[in-house]
């Protein structure tokens, strides 16, 4: 079941009230229409992943989970099928580590569940990590709000400048946001921002989302293009850059929206404060190097070949037909570029050492 709404759902994806059924976004449609869809089965889930109808880290971990559910629900009786089936979710898309972990976790609660009732188990644990994620975004925002809060007691009277790459708001969460969570803190007590959206090409969650989130908050910003950053920060246009991630390693590297290594250098070179917001679903424990390690998500080169939006005819092309394209969905900023992580549990360097104390 596909429809328009008029109205904005509180969250990316929800279960009806009257009918049970998982309900999502659909965030290609956006910012022009409010689309709803219905995810019924395994391949919905794996479809709406893929071709990024749901897209973030916390999200695709929860509507993954969700996906555990229709897969041992489709086969109630036969273990197996379910878990081939639960494993195809979790290779729809390789950076963000919360997919796996999610789906992980939905898979570890039904196993544990009798086989009568392995399906409403992970239905259940799918619910509870979307509530965790929530509570994450909050208790992120709050301490992030605190580093908006000193910049701002040194500039009174001005917004604080905030340069932000990618969607890392509510629509990429399910409340709240990572990146745009102490945006928004900060704003509903009285801390004046300012917001650099960069559009983030070529899918453009920047200008088509990040905006759009901020217009519906009141949030003053203005969009960018993807190379604009280094010049605002030279000018000292940018007090500060909070960008979200889809994998951090223990050491502190961070995968994130192709570009951020870019915006993190530059921040870097102009002495500017740079802060990546994640939940602890979003650390792997497991990868050290993350330049070395973290799989890379590689899309359709036509992503990048055709007007986004449009359809695949010769006028909509943005390049000579024959050219070759390459469409890196990530980039990985090494921890020394990172001044901190604002997480649920709090603030710390990005350095293993910091990060286990936080997390131990
Ligand atoms: O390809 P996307 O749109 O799923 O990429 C999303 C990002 O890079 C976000 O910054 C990241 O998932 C953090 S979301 C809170």
């Amino acid at each position: 079941m596909t429809k328009q709404s008029k109205s904005r759902p509180a969250r990316p994806i929800w279960e009806d009230d009257n009918t049970g059924k998982i309900m999502i976004i659909d965030q290609r449609s956006l910012p022009h229409e409010m689309v709803i869809t219905e995810l019924a089965t395994v391949d919905d889930v794996i479809f709406a992943i893929r071709d990024m109808m749901v897209r973030g880290a916390p999200l695709i971990g929860v509507t993954g989970a969700y996906g555990v559910h229709l897969a041992f629900a489709a086969h109630p009786g036969n273990q197996n099928s379910a878990l081939r089936e639960a494993g195809r979710i979790r290779a729809a898309r390789p950076t963000a580590v919360n997919l796996a972990w999610a789906v992980d976790q939905a898979i570890e609660t039904a196993l544990a569940a009798p086989e009568g009732q392995r399906a409403r188990a992970a239905r259940q644990k799918a619910a509870e990590i979307a509530e965790q994620e929530a509570g994450n975004s909050r208790k992120i925002g709050k301490h992030g709000m605190e580093l908006i809060r000193e910049i701002a007691n040194k500039k009174p009277g001005k917004p604080v400048n905030i340069l932000t790459h990618c969607n890392a708001g509510w629509l990429a969460c399910i409340e709240g946001g990572t990146a745009t969570a102490p945006i928004y803190a900060a704003h509903e007590n009285g801390i004046p921002v300012h917001v650099w959206v960069d559009e983030t090409r070529p899918l453009n969650q920047g200008s088509r989302l990040t905006a759009w989130e901020l217009g519906a908050a009141n949030v003053a910003h203005t969009v960018i293009t993807d190379n604009a950053g280094g010049h605002l920060m030279q000018h000292g246009m940018v007090d500060m850059v909070i960008v979200g991630t889809d994998r951090t390693t223990y050491t502190g590297d961070v995968a994130n929206k192709i570009g951020t290594y870019l915006k993190a250098l530059c921040a870097r070179d102009n002495g500017i404060a740079f802060y990546v917001a994640l939940p602890s679903s979003t650390f792997d424990w497991q990868i050290r190097d993350g330049v070395g390690e973290i799989p890379i998500e590689t899309r359709d080169p036509d992503e990048i070949r055709y007007m986004p939006g449009f359809k695949k005819s010769p006028e909509n092309l943005l390049m000579p037909e024959n050219s070759a394209a390459a469409n890196y969905a990530f980039d990985v900023t090494p921890a020394r570029l990172v001044t901190g992580f604002i997480t649920e549990k709090g603030v710390c360097r990005a350095n293993e050492a910091a990060i286990k104390t936080l997390f131990s």
